[in-house]
């Protein structure tokens, strides 16, 4: 569990995130990293590496195997100490605290971040470590069939590439639409700011008509930016006096998917499901659809055909939830190679 890596993450020092480092980089060509190539990626002499890789072991960051050859391989716990220690680095947080929720594909942590030139109060920000690779086999193999034959390909290309889409998201859609104020991302995680109020799921509110609104308001608002959140509930919306806030974006789509209508109407009728058991408020589907669509649909008729053409045919997605798998190899590559060489560029200056 993370609670173990925020236990030893005092404990380690520039040389043990640079071993770290070194079979994140290895993870890219092989399932299990060989000792030898460690020598190489970590420029440490063979004694001084084997002490941090026996550290490293111990302290559940790696694992270790000695079949059929000595090779090293990253834990979801490793891969997160690298990421909080980026955070650190880069001043994103200066303390973590519990763990605030545990969702589907993620674990979130509250922190906290300094404020900006040192002015004004620390800000409470929430880390989210995306764990797709471990949890979801099949976005895994989704992403795997998509690599061919890449037998090495890890969790570490899934859950950065989930921890990439979702802030490249956020920062488009902030502060347009009501979400948390995205901060920064390395790795597989993000770091936002918390969320007013709490889970719509776990609170009733005395005004269901108004936040019922809000949140039919800031659907359509997201529809009209051309995004579709995907997987909208009770789970993924707080609600707090004065604004709702909308989380968990990284299976967004866009208009122009394939099954986009049934998504939309999926994540509209999850509300309006909610708010009818809970609150006995009532909508009809149909005409809070029509409502969400109109505008957008009058604005997108009013554009040039061609256009909306080519972004069809650029933004064409597979099903539901595979658009983790649309990036083609290059992208991953590209992706991974660059962070890879940021990641590379923090850990090993001195
Ligand atoms: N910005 C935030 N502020 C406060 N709590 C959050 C925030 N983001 C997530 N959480 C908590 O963490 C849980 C899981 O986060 P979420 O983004 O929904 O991930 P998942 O895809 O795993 O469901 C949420 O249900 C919520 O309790
Ligand atoms: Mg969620």
């Amino acid at each position: 569990m993370i609670n173990e890596v925020l236990k030893v993450f005092r404990e380690l020092n520039k040389r043990d995130f640079r071993v770290l480092t070194g079979i994140e980089m290895g993870m890219k060509h092989f399932e299990w990293v060989p000792a030898e190539d460690l020598n190489k990626y970590t420029k440490l002499p063979s004694e001084k590496l084997n002490y941090r890789l026996k550290k490293l072991v111990r302290y559940n960051l790696v694992v270790r195997t000695f079949q059929p050859y000595e090779g090293y391989q990253i834990y979801f716990e490793g891969y997160d100490a690298l990421a909080l220690n980026t955070f650190v680095k880069r001043k994103t947080i200066s303390a973590i605290g519990d763990e605030v929720g545990v969702g589907k594909e993620s674990v979130i942590f509250e922190a906290i971040k300094e404020p900006e030139l040192a002015i004004g109060e620390p800000i409470p920000v929430i880390i989210k470590f995306h764990r797709e690779g471990r949890t979801s086999f099949k976005q895994v193999k989704r992403v795997r069939d998509h690599l061919g034959e890449r037998e090495h390909f890890s969790w570490i290309y899934a859950a950065r590439l989930a921890a990439q889409r979702e802030y490249e998201i956020m920062t488009n859609l902030y502060p347009k639409v009501s979400i948390p104020k995205p901060i920064d991302q390395n790795r597989h995680a993000i770091v936002m700011e918390l969320a007013k109020g709490s889970l719509l799921s776990k609170t009733k509110v005395l005004d269901p008509e108004w936040y019922l609104d809000e949140i039919l308001r800031q659907v359509k608002l997201t529809y009209s930016l051309e995004i579709i959140h995907a997987d909208l509930s009770e789970y993924n919306i707080f609600v707090a006096e004065d604004c709702i806030q909308l989380i968990d974006w990284p299976q967004y789509v866009t208009p122009a998917h394939p099954h986009a209508d049934e998504l939309l109407e999926r994540d509209v009728s999850n509300v309006l499901n909610h708010f009818y058991k809970k609150y006995g408020v009532k909508r009809d589907l149909e005409e809070v659809l029509k409502e969400i669509k109109s505008e957008s649909e009058s604005e997108r008729g009013t554009e040039a055909g061609e256009e909306s053409e080519t972004k069809t045919g650029e933004e064409g997605e597979g099903e539901a939830g595979e658009e983790i798998g649309t990036k083609t190899e290059a992208d991953l590559e590209s992706d991974v190679g660059d962070d890879f060489k940021e990641d590379i560029n923090d850990e090993f200056e001195e």
